[in-house]
């Protein structure tokens, strides 16, 4: 069958890869894609968030099954309309997306649910955010209700700095519409991890678990990113944990969207913290997470593109996912001053010889200028192994990392640190 590819990053040239090696998959096409991703799947510049240009392309190429990557379009009705116009299609309509498209509907739903999540509220009036927070004291955390690329968390460490960021959340100067409603949650602590699931109507398949560093700086310190590594399987999901996450978060979130009208097909991302007082769920993605999905792709044998267009046409039910057992790490390399501003178009070199050396390249945000490869965004690469153990695997990864030739590209030299430590316990 030929598949549909939407999305331009890390996790869709994993999943471009992994279909590129699917026996169901005759072509992959891929709008936009990446130059990492051209070497698996035929791109065509359409923009992700385009989404008249997208239906066109499906039509045109008469795709059998169309695999979502990102938020925003989902989030923007491209399932719903594709769906109307008969395509299989992984990834949920825009009622499903609105669990990740807006925070406000996506806590008020796990309240209604009884999904373990953090105490919080909802404000629009900055006066009354302001309360609250005086009320609450810090450490305390502030998010914008809408879509904001992972950057729109903030944990205030004080009083002030919360108020000055819901301040500047609510005046709209920061994430525009998304920031018109912030939440204002409870501080938790604990360790995190991604607990994904292959989602087809009732039926729930849990895919490995994996855990990703979202702070900019070794020790997960900084500001938050879209993501800095992962790896998988996340030692802390023990088989009790991950049951768990099933059964009191994944399950009654899914139901509770149905009961509201919103059937869910694509996958569950649900972002858990490991607290003292057990799990409680940080937020939902209706995605695979980036990099999460990396390391995950690395580690599938099942045939990607069977499972994803089953449960695009709601024939999930029985089916297993097989996982390699070995440990799989992925550490992003991004452009120096990411989250915030970076200088684009610099050369990339030595991706070769990171390759030959045993790690998976896969592109995120780069570009093909007079034949070679220049820096387009603020994550670039994702270098990912497959090991015996997760140490192993840091170890492959940091190794081939000394043969990429790019001094104004930064990546974090700790990831998996959590589980090496496990390990070695
Ligand atoms: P979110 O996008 O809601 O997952 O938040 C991004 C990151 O902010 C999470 O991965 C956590 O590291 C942190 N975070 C979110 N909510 C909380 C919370 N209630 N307490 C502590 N940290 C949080
Ligand atoms: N790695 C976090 C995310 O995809 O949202």
């Amino acid at each position: 069958m030929k598949v549909l590819v939407i999305g331009g990053g890390g996790r869709e040239h994993a999943l471009c890869w992994k279909l590129h090696h699917s026996d169901s998959v005759s072509e992959v096409i891929c709008a936009p894609g990446n130059p990492g991703i051209a070497k698996h799947a035929r791109c065509i510049p359409v923009g992700a968030e385009d989404i008249e240009g997208l239906m066109q392309v499906a039509r045109d190429e008469h795709v059998r099954l169309v695999v979502v990557g990102p938020e925003v379009a989902l989030v923007k009705g491209l399932g719903n309309q594709l769906r109307a116009e008969g395509f299989a299609v992984y990834g949920p309509d825009a009622e499903a997306a609105k669990l990740e498209g807006s925070k406000s509907f996506s806590k008020a739903l796990m309240d209604e649910a009884n999904v373990p999540t953090a105490a919080f509220e909802t404000h629009s009036d900055p006066d009354k955010a302001e309360a609250l927070i005086r009320q609450w004291g810090a450490p305390i955390v502030i998010k914008a209700s809408g879509l904001a690329a992972g950057k729109g968390v903030i944990v205030a460490q004080s009083v002030d700095e919360a108020i000055e960021a819901a301040r500047d959340m609510l005046s709209g100067n920061r994430f525009g519409d998304a920031g018109s409603q912030v939440v204002i949650e409870e501080f938790l602590s604990g360790e995190e991890a991604s607990c994904l699931f292959l989602v087809s109507g009732d039926t729930i398949l849990p895919l490995a678990s994996s855990q990703d560093h979202k702070a900019l700086l070794d020790g997960d310190l900084g500001p938050n990113t879209g993501g800095m590594g992962a790896y998988s399987p996340a030692p802390c999901v023990t088989a009790a944990i991950e049951k768990e996450v099933l059964e009191t978060v994944a399950r009654p979130i899914i139901a509770a969207l149905k009961a509201h009208g919103a059937e869910f097909i694509g996958t569950l991302y649900a972002g858990i913290m490991l607290t003292d007082d057990g799990i409680k769920t940080l937020e939902f993605n209706v995605r695979f997470g980036d990099p999460e999905c990396q390391p995950l792709m690395l580690r599938l044998k099942s045939d990607l593109g069977e499972v994803l267009l089953a449960a695009a046409e709601k024939r999930l039910q029985g089916m297993e996912l097989e996982w390699d057992s070995r440990k799989a790490l992925c550490v992003a390399v991004v452009s120096k001053g990411y989250p915030a501003s970076f200088k684009k178009g610099q050369v990339i070199s030595g991706l070769d010889a990171v390759e030959a050396s045993g790690s998976m390249v896969f592109h995120a945000g780069t570009a093909e200028k007079d034949g070679q490869i220049v820096n387009a965004g603020g994550r670039v690469l994702g270098i990912t192994a497959l090991a015996d153990s997760v140490r192993e695997a840091q170890h492959q990864v940091y190794q081939s990392l000394q043969h990429l030739d790019w001094k104004d590209g930064f990546y974090r030299k700790d990831i998996g640190y959590r589980a090496v430590q496990r390990e070695e316990r």
